[in-house]
Protein backbone atom coordinates (compact mmCIF):
# COMPACT_ATOMS: atom_id res chain seq x y z
CA UNK A 1 0.00 0.00 0.00
CA UNK A 2 0.96 3.74 -1.00
CA UNK A 3 2.41 5.15 2.22
CA UNK A 4 0.84 8.29 2.89
CA UNK A 5 1.63 11.21 5.65
CA UNK A 6 0.26 10.84 9.40
CA UNK A 7 -1.35 14.30 9.19
CA UNK A 8 -5.03 13.46 9.81
CA UNK A 9 -6.69 15.46 7.50
CA UNK A 10 -9.91 16.07 5.53
CA UNK A 11 -9.75 16.71 2.00
CA UNK A 12 -9.81 20.40 1.60
CA UNK A 13 -12.72 19.63 -1.72
CA UNK A 14 -15.08 16.89 -0.87
CA UNK A 15 -18.42 15.84 -2.57
CA UNK A 16 -20.35 13.94 -1.06
CA UNK A 17 -23.94 12.48 -1.28
CA UNK A 18 -24.01 14.92 -4.44
CA UNK A 19 -23.22 18.10 -2.11
CA UNK A 20 -19.93 19.94 -2.28
CA UNK A 21 -18.24 21.02 0.72
CA UNK A 22 -14.91 22.92 1.59
CA UNK A 23 -13.20 23.03 4.29
CA UNK A 24 -12.71 26.82 5.05
CA UNK A 25 -9.40 27.51 4.83
CA UNK A 26 -10.01 31.59 6.62
CA UNK A 27 -10.57 29.96 9.99
CA UNK A 28 -7.99 27.49 10.11
CA UNK A 29 -5.48 26.77 12.32
CA UNK A 30 -7.95 27.43 14.77
CA UNK A 31 -11.25 25.60 13.42
CA UNK A 32 -11.08 23.19 10.75
CA UNK A 33 -14.94 23.94 9.28
CA UNK A 34 -16.37 22.15 6.55
CA UNK A 35 -18.84 24.28 4.61
CA UNK A 36 -21.71 23.66 2.38
CA UNK A 37 -21.54 25.38 -0.87
CA UNK A 38 -25.16 24.70 -1.99
CA UNK A 39 -25.38 27.37 -5.27
CA UNK A 40 -22.46 29.09 -7.75
CA UNK A 41 -23.41 32.20 -5.57
CA UNK A 42 -21.82 31.06 -2.68
CA UNK A 43 -18.67 29.72 -4.31
CA UNK A 44 -18.40 32.61 -6.17
CA UNK A 45 -17.77 34.21 -3.05
CA UNK A 46 -15.86 31.19 -0.81
CA UNK A 47 -13.23 31.29 -3.42
CA UNK A 48 -13.08 34.93 -4.37
CA UNK A 49 -12.66 35.22 -0.12
CA UNK A 50 -10.12 32.47 -0.33
CA UNK A 51 -12.40 29.80 1.73
CA UNK A 52 -10.53 27.29 -0.99
CA UNK A 53 -7.15 28.69 -2.35
CA UNK A 54 -4.12 26.97 -3.85
CA UNK A 55 -4.39 26.74 -7.91
CA UNK A 56 -5.41 23.34 -8.12
CA UNK A 57 -7.83 23.26 -5.27
CA UNK A 58 -9.60 26.15 -6.53
CA UNK A 59 -9.82 24.52 -10.32
CA UNK A 60 -11.31 21.53 -7.95
CA UNK A 61 -13.94 23.45 -6.46
CA UNK A 62 -14.86 24.81 -10.14
CA UNK A 63 -15.15 21.62 -11.43
CA UNK A 64 -17.67 20.16 -8.62
CA UNK A 65 -19.16 24.28 -9.17
CA UNK A 66 -20.13 22.95 -12.66
CA UNK A 67 -21.84 19.89 -11.17
CA UNK A 68 -23.86 22.50 -8.53
CA UNK A 69 -25.12 24.59 -11.74
CA UNK A 70 -25.80 21.78 -13.69
CA UNK A 71 -27.95 20.48 -10.66
CA UNK A 72 -29.72 23.58 -10.66
CA UNK A 73 -30.33 23.98 -14.11
CA UNK A 74 -32.13 20.35 -14.70
CA UNK A 75 -35.66 22.57 -15.09
CA UNK A 76 -34.50 24.38 -18.02
CA UNK A 77 -35.53 23.44 -21.47
CA UNK A 78 -32.89 20.77 -22.89
CA UNK A 79 -32.21 23.29 -25.53
CA UNK A 80 -31.39 26.17 -23.17
CA UNK A 81 -28.95 24.37 -20.78
CA UNK A 82 -25.87 24.44 -22.41
CA UNK A 83 -25.94 27.71 -23.01
CA UNK A 84 -26.90 28.57 -19.28
CA UNK A 85 -24.39 26.07 -17.91
CA UNK A 86 -21.51 28.20 -19.90
CA UNK A 87 -22.65 31.05 -18.23
CA UNK A 88 -21.96 29.85 -14.78
CA UNK A 89 -18.75 28.44 -16.05
CA UNK A 90 -18.02 32.01 -16.96
CA UNK A 91 -19.10 33.67 -14.08
CA UNK A 92 -16.80 30.73 -11.69
CA UNK A 93 -13.99 31.63 -14.02
CA UNK A 94 -14.01 34.99 -13.28
CA UNK A 95 -13.55 34.59 -9.41
CA UNK A 96 -9.86 34.74 -9.61
CA UNK A 97 -7.87 35.66 -12.21
CA UNK A 98 -4.35 34.70 -11.68
CA UNK A 99 -4.50 30.52 -10.77
CA UNK A 100 -4.79 28.89 -14.37
CA UNK A 101 -6.25 25.59 -13.12
CA UNK A 102 -9.86 27.43 -12.71
CA UNK A 103 -10.40 28.02 -16.10
CA UNK A 104 -8.55 24.69 -16.70
CA UNK A 105 -11.00 22.75 -14.74
CA UNK A 106 -13.60 24.66 -15.84
CA UNK A 107 -13.11 24.13 -19.47
CA UNK A 108 -12.69 20.46 -19.37
CA UNK A 109 -15.95 20.63 -17.56
CA UNK A 110 -17.77 22.69 -20.50
CA UNK A 111 -16.16 20.40 -23.35
CA UNK A 112 -17.48 16.89 -21.47
CA UNK A 113 -20.92 18.66 -21.74
CA UNK A 114 -20.70 20.01 -24.56
CA UNK A 115 -19.19 16.68 -26.27
CA UNK A 116 -23.01 15.47 -24.85
CA UNK A 117 -25.14 17.80 -26.49
CA UNK A 118 -28.40 16.72 -27.30
CA UNK A 119 -27.94 14.32 -24.42
CA UNK A 120 -30.93 14.84 -21.60
CA UNK A 121 -29.97 17.33 -18.93
CA UNK A 122 -29.66 14.39 -15.89
CA UNK A 123 -27.24 12.42 -18.46
CA UNK A 124 -25.17 15.65 -19.09
CA UNK A 125 -25.19 16.06 -14.87
CA UNK A 126 -24.15 12.67 -14.66
CA UNK A 127 -21.34 12.87 -16.64
CA UNK A 128 -19.96 15.26 -15.32
CA UNK A 129 -20.07 14.84 -11.91
CA UNK A 130 -17.66 11.76 -12.89
CA UNK A 131 -15.57 14.36 -14.63
CA UNK A 132 -15.09 16.37 -11.92
CA UNK A 133 -14.23 13.17 -9.45
CA UNK A 134 -12.05 11.62 -12.05
CA UNK A 135 -10.51 15.64 -12.01
CA UNK A 136 -9.97 14.98 -8.63
CA UNK A 137 -8.21 11.30 -9.01
CA UNK A 138 -5.91 12.56 -11.44
CA UNK A 139 -4.69 15.75 -9.05
CA UNK A 140 -4.37 13.36 -6.05
CA UNK A 141 -1.95 10.99 -8.59
CA UNK A 142 -0.29 14.65 -9.49
CA UNK A 143 0.63 15.55 -6.58
CA UNK A 144 2.12 11.71 -5.59
CA UNK A 145 3.85 12.04 -8.65
CA UNK A 146 5.80 14.89 -8.15
CA UNK A 147 6.78 13.85 -4.75
CA UNK A 148 8.17 11.16 -6.19
CA UNK A 149 10.30 13.14 -8.51
CA UNK A 150 11.07 15.77 -6.07
CA UNK A 151 12.35 13.75 -2.85
CA UNK A 152 15.50 13.18 -4.32
CA UNK A 153 16.49 17.06 -4.37
CA UNK A 154 15.74 16.94 -0.28
CA UNK A 155 18.50 15.98 1.51
CA UNK A 156 19.85 14.91 4.79
CA UNK A 157 20.03 18.02 6.98
CA UNK A 158 18.64 20.51 4.46
CA UNK A 159 16.66 23.40 5.26
CA UNK A 160 14.39 23.49 3.00
CA UNK A 161 12.29 27.30 2.23
CA UNK A 162 9.17 27.65 0.90
CA UNK A 163 6.38 30.21 0.73
CA UNK A 164 2.01 30.38 0.85
CA UNK A 165 0.89 27.33 1.03
CA UNK A 166 1.28 24.79 -1.91
CA UNK A 167 0.37 21.61 0.22
CA UNK A 168 -2.66 19.20 1.44
CA UNK A 169 -4.74 22.16 2.19
CA UNK A 170 -3.62 23.85 -1.47
CA UNK A 171 -4.72 20.30 -3.42
CA UNK A 172 -6.00 16.88 -3.22
CA UNK A 173 -3.58 15.38 -0.68
CA UNK A 174 0.60 15.95 -0.15
CA UNK A 175 0.36 19.43 -2.54
CA UNK A 176 2.91 20.47 -4.68
CA UNK A 177 5.88 22.05 -3.26
CA UNK A 178 5.25 20.33 -0.65
CA UNK A 179 4.89 16.88 -1.90
CA UNK A 180 8.86 16.05 -2.38
CA UNK A 181 8.51 16.75 1.41
CA UNK A 182 6.70 14.80 2.30
CA UNK A 183 8.01 12.02 0.85
CA UNK A 184 11.20 12.37 2.05
CA UNK A 185 9.81 12.55 5.26
CA UNK A 186 8.51 9.14 4.30
CA UNK A 187 11.77 7.60 3.53
CA UNK A 188 13.50 8.54 7.30
CA UNK A 189 15.25 12.00 5.74
CA UNK A 190 15.40 14.59 8.58
CA UNK A 191 15.29 18.23 7.29
CA UNK A 192 14.14 21.42 8.52
CA UNK A 193 11.47 23.68 6.18
CA UNK A 194 11.76 27.26 6.93
CA UNK A 195 7.93 28.54 6.03
CA UNK A 196 7.55 32.44 5.11
CA UNK A 197 4.68 33.44 6.74
CA UNK A 198 3.00 34.88 3.68
CA UNK A 199 1.96 38.14 4.18
CA UNK A 200 -0.83 39.48 4.16
CA UNK A 201 -2.99 36.62 4.59
CA UNK A 202 -0.35 34.43 6.37
CA UNK A 203 -0.67 31.32 3.99
CA UNK A 204 2.41 30.18 5.85
CA UNK A 205 2.29 30.51 8.85
CA UNK A 206 -1.78 29.81 9.40
CA UNK A 207 -1.62 26.62 6.76
CA UNK A 208 1.86 25.16 5.75
CA UNK A 209 3.53 25.62 9.68
CA UNK A 210 0.44 23.80 10.36
CA UNK A 211 0.21 21.03 8.16
CA UNK A 212 3.84 19.87 7.99
CA UNK A 213 3.89 20.00 12.22
CA UNK A 214 0.76 18.10 12.13
CA UNK A 215 2.86 15.36 9.87
CA UNK A 216 5.56 15.26 12.03
CA UNK A 217 8.60 17.41 9.54
CA UNK A 218 10.19 19.92 11.53
CA UNK A 219 9.75 23.32 10.65
CA UNK A 220 10.29 26.63 11.38
CA UNK A 221 8.19 29.73 10.90
CA UNK A 222 10.17 33.08 9.84
CA UNK A 223 8.59 36.44 8.54
CA UNK A 224 8.82 37.06 4.94
CA UNK A 225 11.73 39.41 5.27
CA UNK A 226 13.96 37.10 7.00
CA UNK A 227 14.75 34.62 3.69
CA UNK A 228 17.56 36.63 2.69
CA UNK A 229 19.56 37.00 6.51
CA UNK A 230 18.97 33.06 6.92
CA UNK A 231 20.13 32.70 3.90
CA UNK A 232 23.16 34.18 4.17
CA UNK A 233 23.39 32.50 8.02
CA UNK A 234 23.57 29.06 5.72
CA UNK A 235 20.22 28.03 7.00
CA UNK A 236 18.93 26.94 3.43
CA UNK A 237 19.90 24.79 1.35
CA UNK A 238 17.26 24.61 -1.42
CA UNK A 239 13.81 26.15 -1.83
CA UNK A 240 10.43 24.67 -3.55
CA UNK A 241 7.41 26.80 -4.05
CA UNK A 242 4.29 25.98 -5.78
CA UNK A 243 2.74 27.85 -8.71
CA UNK A 244 -0.29 29.81 -10.03
CA UNK A 245 0.42 29.95 -13.46
CA UNK A 246 3.08 28.94 -15.23
CA UNK A 247 4.23 30.36 -19.01
CA UNK A 248 5.20 28.51 -21.72
CA UNK A 249 8.82 29.88 -21.54
CA UNK A 250 8.93 28.79 -18.13
CA UNK A 251 8.24 32.20 -16.13
CA UNK A 252 5.95 31.23 -13.50
CA UNK A 253 3.25 33.40 -11.32
CA UNK A 254 3.03 32.10 -7.44
CA UNK A 255 2.03 34.08 -4.30
CA UNK A 256 3.52 37.73 -3.61
CA UNK A 257 7.09 37.35 -2.67
CA UNK A 258 8.39 34.35 -4.35
CA UNK A 259 9.93 36.06 -6.88
CA UNK A 260 12.03 38.02 -3.91
CA UNK A 261 12.86 34.38 -2.26
CA UNK A 262 14.18 33.62 -6.02
CA UNK A 263 16.50 36.57 -6.77
CA UNK A 264 17.81 35.97 -3.16
CA UNK A 265 17.71 31.96 -3.66
CA UNK A 266 20.29 33.12 -6.84
CA UNK A 267 22.61 35.44 -4.83
CA UNK A 268 23.26 32.87 -2.22
CA UNK A 269 23.82 29.85 -4.79
CA UNK A 270 20.92 27.82 -3.73
CA UNK A 271 18.23 26.01 -6.21
CA UNK A 272 14.95 27.68 -6.29
CA UNK A 273 12.59 24.87 -7.98
CA UNK A 274 8.78 25.41 -8.63
CA UNK A 275 6.32 22.49 -8.14
CA UNK A 276 3.37 21.95 -9.99
CA UNK A 277 0.81 20.05 -12.15
CA UNK A 278 0.14 20.64 -15.99
CA UNK A 279 -2.72 21.70 -15.36
CA UNK A 280 -1.10 24.85 -14.17
CA UNK A 281 1.19 25.08 -16.90
CA UNK A 282 -0.50 27.68 -19.35
CA UNK A 283 0.96 26.80 -23.08
CA UNK A 284 -0.87 29.78 -23.83
CA UNK A 285 0.67 32.44 -22.29
CA UNK A 286 3.80 32.95 -24.11
CA UNK A 287 5.81 34.76 -20.98
CA UNK A 288 5.29 36.07 -17.57
CA UNK A 289 4.58 39.52 -18.64
CA UNK A 290 0.79 39.05 -19.97
CA UNK A 291 0.04 36.85 -16.89
CA UNK A 292 -2.73 38.85 -14.98
CA UNK A 293 -1.96 39.40 -11.06
CA UNK A 294 -4.83 39.63 -8.95
CA UNK A 295 -5.13 42.73 -6.90
CA UNK A 296 -6.90 42.50 -3.53
CA UNK A 297 -8.46 45.03 -1.05
CA UNK A 298 -6.36 47.10 0.51
CA UNK A 299 -7.84 45.74 4.17
CA UNK A 300 -5.96 42.66 3.88
CA UNK A 301 -2.90 44.78 4.22
CA UNK A 302 -4.03 47.26 6.29
CA UNK A 303 -5.31 44.57 9.16
CA UNK A 304 -5.83 40.99 10.02
CA UNK A 305 -8.94 39.62 10.56
CA UNK A 306 -10.90 42.76 11.27
CA UNK A 307 -7.60 43.82 13.63
CA UNK A 308 -6.16 47.61 12.07
CA UNK A 309 -2.09 47.76 12.07
CA UNK A 310 -1.92 50.53 9.91
CA UNK A 311 -3.31 54.30 10.11
CA UNK A 312 -6.76 54.63 8.68
CA UNK A 313 -7.41 54.94 5.27
CA UNK A 314 -3.54 53.84 4.33
CA UNK A 315 -3.56 53.67 0.71
CA UNK A 316 -1.53 49.92 -0.07
CA UNK A 317 -0.26 48.10 -2.70
CA UNK A 318 -2.00 44.53 -3.14
CA UNK A 319 -0.96 42.53 -5.31
CA UNK A 320 -1.93 38.65 -4.70
CA UNK A 321 1.14 37.29 -6.61
CA UNK A 322 4.35 37.79 -8.05
CA UNK A 323 6.05 36.45 -11.40
CA UNK A 324 9.74 34.96 -11.25
CA UNK A 325 11.34 35.03 -14.42
CA UNK A 326 12.36 31.49 -15.71
CA UNK A 327 15.94 32.39 -16.18
CA UNK A 328 16.03 31.77 -12.03
CA UNK A 329 14.22 28.59 -11.75
CA UNK A 330 16.15 25.63 -11.48
CA UNK A 331 13.76 22.92 -12.20
CA UNK A 332 9.77 22.69 -12.42
CA UNK A 333 9.01 19.55 -10.73
CA UNK A 334 5.56 18.07 -12.65
CA UNK A 335 3.80 14.46 -12.31
CA UNK A 336 5.88 13.85 -16.12
CA UNK A 337 9.17 14.74 -14.61
CA UNK A 338 11.54 17.48 -13.78
CA UNK A 339 11.61 20.19 -16.29
CA UNK A 340 14.63 21.84 -17.32
CA UNK A 341 15.67 24.62 -18.93
CA UNK A 342 15.14 26.12 -21.97
CA UNK A 343 11.08 25.31 -20.86
CA UNK A 344 9.21 26.40 -23.80
CA UNK A 345 11.00 23.04 -25.46
CA UNK A 346 10.94 20.63 -22.52
CA UNK A 347 7.32 22.13 -21.30
CA UNK A 348 6.10 21.64 -25.15
CA UNK A 349 7.77 18.37 -25.62
CA UNK A 350 6.53 16.65 -21.91
CA UNK A 351 2.99 18.52 -22.48
CA UNK A 352 2.80 16.55 -25.72
CA UNK A 353 3.57 13.26 -24.07
O1 LIG B 1 -3.81 33.25 -2.80
P1 LIG B 1 -3.61 31.78 -2.65
O2 LIG B 1 -3.52 31.32 -1.24
O3 LIG B 1 -4.63 31.00 -3.47
O4 LIG B 1 -2.21 31.51 -3.33
C1 LIG B 1 -1.76 30.19 -3.47
C2 LIG B 1 -0.40 30.05 -4.01
O5 LIG B 1 0.24 31.00 -4.38
C3 LIG B 1 0.12 28.65 -4.15
O6 LIG B 1 1.51 28.62 -4.02
C4 LIG B 1 -0.24 28.12 -5.55
O7 LIG B 1 -1.60 28.29 -5.82
C5 LIG B 1 0.10 26.69 -5.69
S1 LIG B 1 -0.91 25.64 -4.71
C6 LIG B 1 -0.43 24.05 -5.01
Amino acid sequence: MTQQPQFNLPDVVQWNDGKLFLVDQTRLPQELVLEHQSDTKTLFASIHALKVRGAPAIGLAGAFGAVVAAQALQGVPQGEFLTQLQEQADYLDSSRPTAVNLGWALRRMMAKAKSLAGASNLQILQALEQEAIQIKDEDIASCRAIGEFGKGLVKEGMGVMTICNAGHLAVSRLGTALAPLYLAHLDGVKFTVYASETRPLLQGARLTSWELTRAGIKTKLMTDNMAGHLMKLGRAQLVITGADRIAANGDSANKIGTYSLAVLAKHHGIPFYIAAPFSTIDMNTAHGDQIVIEQRASHEVTGFRGTPSAPEGMEVENPAFDVTPAELISGIITEKGIMRAPYLTSLQQASNR
